[in-house]
């Protein structure tokens, strides 16, 4: 049982554990490849331990504090899932009800949060070009509060979604992708494609996490939308650096079905058009409500021209017997058939199953000091 635990602290490298603490993981393109492959490995090891039923209450009656400015279900789940394995009180709270939505600024709300809580968990992903900088202005805040009152905690930040990247997603898609392809992603043609969706304009973090993380393992990575729906500059940046570092490759293409062909995994999904998505951050600033109702309506016009981006069975023949992949909730009958979906059901719990273990990681990596001393403690006891 312990064998493959013990595989994987033996693979830690002490310096790459000590430079997590009070790491904040705010994207996958700011961690160094040690830091990358320290979280992976502990989330690997914690998943062990949990199937092994070795407890690991690591962090006890500390807060872990979570603020959402949109909807959740897995990443809600998962952040309390992870919180109280590690012996922590979750609290996840809305973002709306607080006083941010009155003009407290991010910083001084970091300096209250910062206060009470032991680690802090944020979403903000609606509005592009807000929401990576709210959790950096939060981090600030924080860090100058316990800097000024000589306070030794440490209160990590965790990414649970902002405008640019989502982590914690894209390393639970990563990891399941490491436990479907032992051998490693070297080679593997990845085709991360827009799908329709008629439900509400999706923010672009999730396709961008893509690119910018999994370029950095050598797969060969296709993005396919239709025009107009680009992504960020700099995570396609980050995927072209990434990929040539990595000796894997990365190309665009306006063609769902080329980037289908020969996949051996597909991750069709929806996003905003750009440009509508960009309207949102004017009329976000000036609360204007109607605007903001205005821009959704536009989007989804825009998205309707393009109801053949359809991950169906006819796609999926023209794969390479592909992996489907999602990070929920997919829009069925829209973003995939019926068939498809059902047919990668279990698979898809699988993967939005690893979450949970990646916020395990990143909160004991920026809390726990000699972690892999401490594991190695929990499992002899
Ligand atoms: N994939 C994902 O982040 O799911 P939730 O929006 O339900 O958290």
């Amino acid at each position: 049982m312990t064998t493959q635990i013990d595989e994987h602290l033996r693979a830690l490298k002490p310096q790459a554990l000590e430079a997590l603490l009070g790491h904040s993981l705010l994207t996958t393109a700011s961690a160094s490849d040690d830091d990358l492959g320290a979280i992976l490995s502990l989330a690997e090891i914690f998943a062990e331990l949990d199937r092994n039923g070795i407890r690991t209450p690591l962090c006890p009656q500390e807060l872990a504090y979570a603020v959402f400015f949109d909807n959740s279900t897995r990443t809600k789940s998962a952040w309390a899932g992870a919180a109280a394995r590690l012996g922590m009180v979750p609290v996840i709270v809305d973002g709306s009800s607080t006083q941010v939505a009155h003009g407290e600024t991010a910083e001084e709300t970091g300096a209250m949060l910062g206060m009470n809580a032991h680690a802090l968990g944020i979403r903000h992903d609606l509005i592009l070009g807000e929401g990576n900088a709210f959790m950096r202005d939060i981090k600030r805040g924080i860090d100058s509060y316990l800097a000024a009152t000589h306070d030794s905690r440490r209160v990590p930040i965790v990414n649970l979604q902002c405008d640019v990247d989502h982590p914690t997603q894209a390393m639970a898609d990563l990891l399941h992708l490491r436990q479907r392809f032992p051998g490693g992603l070297a080679g593997k043609k990845i085709a991360v494609s827009w799908a329709y969706s008629p439900s509400y304009a999706k923010p672009l973090s999730v396709p961008q996490g893509l690119i910018s993380l999994l370029t950095r393992f050598g797969a060969q990575v296709t993005l396919a939308h239709p025009e107009g729906y680009d992504l960020l500059d700099a995570p396609m940046d980050q995927a072209r650096r990434f990929s040539s570092e990595s000796g894997g490759s990365f190309r665009v293409t306006q063609d769902m079905d080329d980037a289908f062909a020969g996949a051996d995994v597909v991750y069709p999904k929806s996003w905003g058009p750009h440009s509508l998505m960009l309207d949102r951050i004017a009329a976000n600033r000036a609360g204007d409500k109607a605007a903001l109702v205005a821009i959704e309506q536009s989007c989804l016009r825009q998205n309707a021209r393009h109801t053949d981006w359809i991950c169906d069975e006819r796609r999926m023949g023209l794969t390479d017997d592909a992996l489907y992949m999602h990070c929920l909730p997919a829009d069925i009958g829209a973003e995939v058939s019926p068939g498809v979906m059902e047919r990668f059901r279990s698979d898809l719990a699988r993967e939005a199953n690893w979450k949970v273990y990646v916020i395990m990681a990143l909160l004991a990596g920026a809390k726990v000091p000699f972690l892999a001393q401490r594991i190695r403690a929990l499992i002899s006891n």
